[in-house]
């Protein structure tokens, strides 16, 4: 079970999750939250403390121990959410309309928590562990990749990332090797035809025809087009044409989303959707503009470091705590700190669902709580991988 270390500082990590907790501030605007744990890493004496962008720090703490060393990024977001809080906590959101309610609360504590720890067993580890805590993740492009773009994953050999989840029991630990996120990618159509009047279609071209044909043929996508277990979702949330009922329209646009896993479903989507939009609008004799944001791309887990996370949980807390999890829709952009398998990763779900407290609503919810209780095994798992990733007897990890 925990060690008697972690146990020490469960108190101290509850404070300093209702603290946050208390001061949500939105992505990119996380100034006060910046300052809070920068001040409480530089109090702790962490070897080096740097702010490469406007919000969100990085605090380096150097191991002592002899041997190979490496270096290990952990990664906690600090972002909340514009939600107004609606739970009945003394220390509930004190930020009209602002409110962590997707844990970024408790990934920060636990990392803080984790540094806390680190700074006293320096003895214990070969290399450095480089705290990653990063603002925006909540709003896209995010801070990730800012942090990255300024170096924050420069000379790091692996980063792990943890996520609270009100899906899975608390203190159980979601774990998926490959693909454990979906890419988030956003697409624009539009449909160049030709307005006029009305009653005399044969001397236009018609986009919103054309429009509709697109819309049912991006169906076939998913049902025809991608395996039965290879899951993704195709969805056209916005279709605007016209602006009076007598007049045929020039253009139509159409906008949407697609959820996948993994990098080759997303250029297959990508691919295919332009092929059908560029087939259907020449069939009409229409043209098209065709354009595809890559949003966040998919957390794509290491196999080595789950096998690793699976025994290092199970040898702690026991086989049943370890829950083979399937992959999730939501987005997340902590892959941006493996460039793109640069370097492997293992991001987990660690649960935080019980009914006896309330945690049991969804994320991004004005009711969403979570169960304190299960902040100890977000640490004490953190702090295993880091100790046995930097126990100095591995090349690079
Ligand atoms: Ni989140």
């Amino acid at each position: 079970m925990f060690e008697p270390d972690v146990l020490r500082q469960e108190a101290a990590l509850i404070a300093c999750r209702r603290r946050l907790h208390e001061r949500p501030e939105l992505s990119f605007h996380e100034f006060e939250t910046t300052e809070y744990l920068e001040s409480a890493l530089r109090e702790m004496g962490v070897d080096e403390l740097s702010r490469p962008c406007k919000t969100g720090l990085i605090a380096t703490i150097r191991g002592k121990k002899p041997g190979k060393p490496a270096a290990l990024g952990v990664r906690a977001d600090i972002d909340a959410l514009p939600i107004q809080e609606d739970n009945d906590l003394p220390y509930r959101s004190k930020n009209p309309g602002v409110m962590h309610a997707c844990g970024h609360d408790a990934h920060a504590a636990i990392a803080l928590t984790l540094a806390r720890l680190l700074c006293a067993r320096r003895s214990e580890f070969c290399g450095t562990v480089r705290l990653l805590f990063q603002h925006a993740e909540e709003l896209p492009p995010g801070g990730a990749i800012e942090m990255v773009r300024a170096g924050a994953a420069e000379g790091l050999d692996a980063v792990l990332g943890i996520h609270l989840s009100t899906t899975f029991p608390s203190g159980h630990f979601g774990v998926r090797a490959g693909a454990l996120t979906a890419n988030t990618d956003r697409f624009d159509i539009t449909v160049l035809g030709k307005g006029g009047h009305c009653a005399l279609p044969e001397t236009c071209i018609d986009p919103v025809v054309t429009g509709a044909q697109i819309i049912l043929a991006l169906q076939t996508l998913v049902s025809r087009k991608m395996a039965a277990v290879d899951p993704a979702v195709v969805s056209i949330c916005q279709a605007n044409a016209g602006n009076a009922y007598n007049i045929i329209p020039n253009t139509m646009t159409l906008t949407g989303t697609t959820r996948c896993l993994g990098p080759q479903a997303r250029a297959f989507l990508h691919a295919e959707m332009e092929r059908i939009v560029r087939g259907i609008t020449q069939a009409a004799g229409a043209g098209y503009e065709f354009s595809w944001q890559d949003g966040y791309p998919s957390v794509m887990n290491d196999e080595g470091l789950t096998k690793l996370a699976e025994q290092l949980i199970e040898a702690r807390f026991g086989a049943e705590r370890v829950l083979h999890i399937s992959p999730l829709m939501p987005g997340e952009d902590y892959p941006y700190f493996l460039e793109d398998g640069k370097r492997p990763g293992f991001f987990v779900e660690l649960g935080t669902r019980n009914a006896a407290c309330g945690s049991d609503q969804p994320h991004h919810n004005p009711h969403f709580k979570i169960d304190e209780d299960c902040l100890k095994y977000g640490v004490q798992f953190l702090l295993d991988m880091a100790l046995r990733l930097l126990d100095g007897t591995r090349d690079a990890l």
